[in-house]
């Protein structure tokens, strides 16, 4: 069967014809003819071996974590998919300890001992291949009519685990207390740093909960990023025209700042611009460059007289999944245009060497075995 791999020891990525076809083994095991497999920046870290780890006695990690496949044959016992669903397979799976709370609660997206796997990550082979056995339990079904746009659903849940986590945290703020079940973000700023994938699908989610919302990115304002964030209801401001310590004059009191760059420098200057009661959520992992230096004792100062709250937040658990396929389900209906537009192209496998290695272009390329 024909997949995308990487070979770190020879630093190789290649499509390879030679990987094993997985059968079904337990009668819990669903067979899936992949559909579409996103590429990320993780899998371009994979491909510049500085991440990824292939499952333990393989020379190579089949890649590709961000997925939609379609359900061929399942095992007996099955109960939640039947042949023809649409499924997007999470990506993390426990570590084996009897001691991790969160992974023997189902939550290994909290692991406690980092000796979780991650399909086409870490110990375990990805996606981007022909066909992949899983759990039915890792799956999610995808409506038919999503069928075009499925392959974000795995992106999107990186917004979605945020959002879970800022209400809760906000439910520290008496007056919002209800704001859990209401998920209300009317009346509050949130400001999106970066225009990618992640940051794009943050701010759809973000305007779907009525946040005020601001994208802040390298893009000019005339670029397309700036207009496809107009065009959704969003606020477009460039970093080419706008310096940070500027921002809070267009916006108002920051309640939010949703980080999804990965620049470390930039993401501590805009903590001085974080607004009162605000919180900051990190989801980008920056690469590992020469130390910057920050302003600490001015954040500290802040976090404390204006009661902020500053997490990071990887990888996502069901609860996640299930609101980005329902939110992917509301977007397309409120910005079909824009959520379309977010898949610059779908490639054959051979032309995915040079998404993963050559330079960085468009949005959220997607690799089809069956194009
Ligand atoms: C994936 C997560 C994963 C993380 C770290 C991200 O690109 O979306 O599922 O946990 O990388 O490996
Ligand atoms: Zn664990």
């Amino acid at each position: 069967m024909r997949a995308v791999a990487v070979f770190p020891n020879d630093k190789i990525v290649k499509v390879i014809d030679d990987h094993s076809e997985p059968k079904l083994e337990r009668d819990t095991e669903v067979l899936l003819r992949m559909v579409d497999i996103g590429v990320c920046g993780t899998d371009r870290e994979i491909c510049r071996f500085d991440y990824g780890t292939p499952p333990s006695g393989s020379p190579h990690l089949v890649i590709g974590h961000e997925s939609l496949g379609e359900v061929m044959r399942t095992g007996s016992a099955v109960t939640r998919v039947k042949p023809g669903d649409l499924v997007v397979t999470m990506v993390r799976r426990p570590c084996p300890h009897p001691t991790c709370r969160s992974c023997r609660a189902g939550r290994q997206d909290f692991c406690f001992t980092g000796d979780f796997t991650e399909r086409g990550i870490k110990g375990r082979h990805g996606f981007m291949t022909e066909l992949v056995v899983d759990d039915e339990q890792y799956m999610h079904v995808v409506p038919p009519h999503l069928r075009d746009v499925g392959v974000l659903v795995e992106p999107l849940t990186i917004a979605e685990k945020a959002l879970i986590q800022i209400w809760d945290v906000q439910e520290r703020l008496p007056w919002t207390a209800s704001g859990r079940s209401t998920a209300d973000g009317h009346g509050q700023n949130a400001l999106v740093l970066g225009a990618g994938p992640v940051g794009l699908l943050g701010t759809l989610a973000l305007l779907a909960r009525g946040f005020e919302v601001w994208v802040y990115s390298r893009d000019r304002e005339t670029d397309a990023a700036a207009q496809w964030v107009a065009s959704a209801g969003g606020h477009y401001v460039s970093s080419q025209t706008t310096i940070i310590d500027q921002l809070s004059v267009k916006t108002g009191n920051i309640d939010l700042v949703y980080e999804a760059t990965g620049a470390s420098e930039l993401s501590f200057q805009t903590l001085k611009v974080l607004g009162t009661n605000g919180v900051f959520c990190f989801t980008g992992v920056p690469g590992r460059k020469s130390p910057i230096s920050i302003d600490a004792d001015l954040l500290m100062r802040y976090m404390v007289l204006k009661n902020q709250l500053v997490f990071g937040t990887v990888n996502a658990g069901p609860d996640a999944f299930a609101a980005a396929v329902s939110d992917l389900e509301r977007f397309r209906t409120l910005w079909p245009r824009q959520v379309m537009s977010l898949i610059s192209g779908r490639f054959p496998p051979d032309t995915a060497i040079d998404l993963l290695t050559g330079p960085a272009r468009g949005i959220k390329n997607v690799v089809s075995f069956l194009a």
